[in-house]
């Protein structure tokens, strides 16, 4: 069982960060083709709707699965509540990565409940105005800086076990 939950639960960090990199590396560049170009804010809001999606089930199985990595780990749940246990290497290193899951999930409502939909609405409906060149601005710096802690987050789960 710990196998088998630690395994479903990289496997939806691998999918979740591929996703963010893929993004950033492949879908923003394409987007400035000459053919996609005039359904820029359709062709993100069609992407972003459908990997937000996926991004809200992955951080749900995450959670599961990181609990379940403790529980079969033979970790008691009431441990969280042991401060001591916040100051061990294993809770220590546990601790900064949930906080750090915790920003990832107020960046990723407000990206993808608020500014990435208002942003992809403008660039169809004004592309030219200023408040349009905000909204995706905003939007862009949300989605850089969840794959920057997403990556923070892969380099805390990796000192979580190894110290
Ligand atoms: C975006 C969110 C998350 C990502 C990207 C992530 C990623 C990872 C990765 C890559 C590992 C394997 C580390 C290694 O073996 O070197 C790991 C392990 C672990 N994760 Fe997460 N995780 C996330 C959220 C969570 C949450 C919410 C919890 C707790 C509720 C959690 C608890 C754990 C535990 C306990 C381990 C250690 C498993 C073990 O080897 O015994 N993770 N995580």
């Amino acid at each position: 069982m710990y196998y088998l939950s630690l395994y479903v639960h990289i496997l939806s960090a691998i999918f979740w960060i591929g996703g963010m990199l893929f993004t950033v590396a492949v879908l923003v560049p394409v987007s400035q083709h000459k053919i996609i170009e005039p359904n820029r804010g359709t062709f993100f809001k069609i992407i972003g709707e459908k990997f937000s999606r996926i991004s809200w089930l992955l951080f749900l199985i995450l959670i599961i699965t990181g609990i379940t990595n403790l529980t079969t780990r033979g970790f008691e749940l009431s441990l969280f509540l042991d401060p001591n246990f916040w100051q061990t290497g294993f809770g220590y290193y546990l601790g900064i990565k949930l906080m750090i899951f915790g920003i990832v999930l107020i960046i990723s409502g407000l990206h993808d409940f608020y500014f990435g939909p208002k942003a992809a609405r403008l660039i169809n409906s004004d592309p030219g105005s200023p408040q349009t060149q905000t909204f995706r601005k905003i939007s862009s710096w949300l989605g850089r800086m969840n794959l920057l802690f997403g990556l923070m987050i892969v380099y805390y789960a990796m000192r979580v076990v190894r110290g």
